[in-house]
């Protein structure tokens, strides 16, 4: 790898505890790792809140490289939390991104005291629309409607709208672009 490539990390909390949760941040900083991201639970605590962002202030506290703080960051209030209680200045969104996918623009909006004009269901239809599209080109019939459904089911906590999609879908058996953006 060439030096001038920054090589980065992302971890867990643990496996099924915590207790080696700074030895193996600790080893990841000594590797060499230019940045560690913390996906603040462990695989046992799977995606169940709460993400423990206190644990990643014990691992920033630690180590002498840049830590990223990640898990359950779905709006701007859990962006504050998220750096506050982590001290960290940089957060990794996942989950939030999907079911927001304007929440990157909203925080840096926020933060820089600008106004911000949400993404309307419009909008946020023609996405759909879009991902729609390269998805059947891409993938058997029978495996687009999951796709689709995956992403509506997160949407479900900022859109209504999707779930009343969600709902329409489950009569077809396959998701075809006209049948379900039809009378949108
Ligand atoms: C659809 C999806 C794909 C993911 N793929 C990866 C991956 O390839 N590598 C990885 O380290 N984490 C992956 N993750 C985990 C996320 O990076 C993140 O650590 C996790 O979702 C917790 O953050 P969140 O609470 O903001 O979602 C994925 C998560 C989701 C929802």
């Amino acid at each position: 790898m060439p030096a001038d490539v920054p090589v980065t990390a992302k971890m867990r909390l643990g496996f099924a505890d915590k207790t080696l949760a700074l030895e193996n941040a600790s080893a990841i900083a000594d590797a060499g790792a230019d940045g560690l991201a913390v996906h603040a639970r462990t695989k046992v605590e799977g995606y169940k809140p709460p993400a423990h962002w206190e644990w990643i202030a014990r691992i920033r506290e630690a180590i002498d490289i840049p830590v990223t703080a990640n898990g359950e960051v779905w709006d701007y209030q859990d962006y504050l939390k998220c750096r506050e209680v982590s001290g960290c200045d940089d957060v990794m969104i996942g989950r939030g991104l999907i079911a927001s996918p304007d929440l990157g623009l909203l925080i840096n909006s926020h933060n820089r005291g600008e106004e911000f004009e949400p993404m309307s269901w419009p909008c946020m239809l023609s996405v759909l629309e879009d991902y729609l599209e390269r998805v059947v080109v891409q993938m058997a019939p029978k495996y687009v409607h999951g796709r689709l459904k995956q992403w509506l089911k997160m949407m479900q906590r900022r859109y209504p709208q999707a779930e009343q999609m969600l709902q329409e879908m489950r009569t077809l058996k396959e998701v075809g672009k006209c049948e379900i953006f039809a009378g949108v």
